[in-house]
């Protein structure tokens, strides 16, 4: 095996080490959320969820802002709903969208056995083709946005996120790193591309403050893009 393979096994297993390390003191895991992700496997689900100090962060953000109104793009099995409708307000609500029905099926029967039916509206179908419904209905301003599909579409669902977000939301945005490809300007990865994409419009919203921090742990290296409304 070359070298640097080797040391990137090592490195993933320190960094999987230590989100078992944090996993277990500050981001556990109660019966929901191990029945969230057994589901899951048992159906054959990727496990490409967010890590569960990852969920926590989620959580906290959700929490810090006192969200009402929170929007996810790209339901998988309802892990991140989960961490994410338990940081709402009494009267919370939250939309969750997700293109593959068998994925949803799962997502739903996760999201009652967490305790969340009523306050999780799961849509399925292509998450471009929800939004006008949701448009439409008037539902939001969303307080907080969890970009987390197709990666392809981030940007578009950025903007979309922000026309329907209000003075102290919060968009983040998972996978914008991808392994450190993101600073690839020649990259021909179309994920990649978009995530430059993304960078740029943030860097030219008036309405938004924003960061994007490099992340290590179970899940490899990747990132999140944070942007704070028109604070
Ligand atoms: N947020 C989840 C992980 C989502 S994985 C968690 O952390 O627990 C990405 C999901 O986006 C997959 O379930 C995939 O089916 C879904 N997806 C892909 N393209 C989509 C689209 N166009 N609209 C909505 N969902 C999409
Ligand atoms: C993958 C990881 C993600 O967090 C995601 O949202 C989609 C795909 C992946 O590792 O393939
Ligand atoms: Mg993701």
């Amino acid at each position: 095996m070359p070298e640097a393979d080797s040391v990137r096994i090592l490195m993933q297993e320190q960094w999987s080490a230590v989100d078992s390390y944090v996993a277990g003191l500050l981001a556990s895991h109660d019966s929901a959320l191990n029945a969230a992700l057994e589901a899951s496997e048992a159906a054959g689900l990727p496990a490409i969820q967010v890590s569960p100090p990852q969920g926590k962060l989620l959580h906290l953000l959700a929490r810090s802002i006192e969200a009402r109104a929170i929007l996810e793009f790209g339901t998988l099995g309802a892990y991140s709903t989960i961490w994410l409708g338990r940081a709402l307000a009494s009267d919370g609500r939250l939309v969750t969208l997700e293109a593959n029905p068998a994925y949803a099926e799962v997502a739903r029967e996760n999201v009652s056995r967490a305790g969340l039916a009523d306050v999780v509206d799961l849509r399925v179908g292509a998450a471009l083709d929800l939004l006008p419904a949701l448009h439409a209905e008037g539902v939001g301003a969303f307080d907080f946005t969890f970009i987390d599909a197709d990666k392809e579409n981030s940007p578009a669902y950025f903007a979309w996120a922000l026309e329907h977000s209000r003075p102290g939301s919060l968009i983040v945005a998972d996978n914008v790193v991808r392994e450190g490809t993101l600073a690839d300007a020649g990259s021909d990865d179309p994920k990649v591309q978009a995530q430059r994409q993304l960078h740029e419009m943030v860097a030219a919203e008036d309405r938004v403050r924003a960061t994007t921090i490099q992340t290590v742990g179970g899940k490899g290296y990747d990132g999140f893009t944070i942007a704070l409304v028109d604070p």
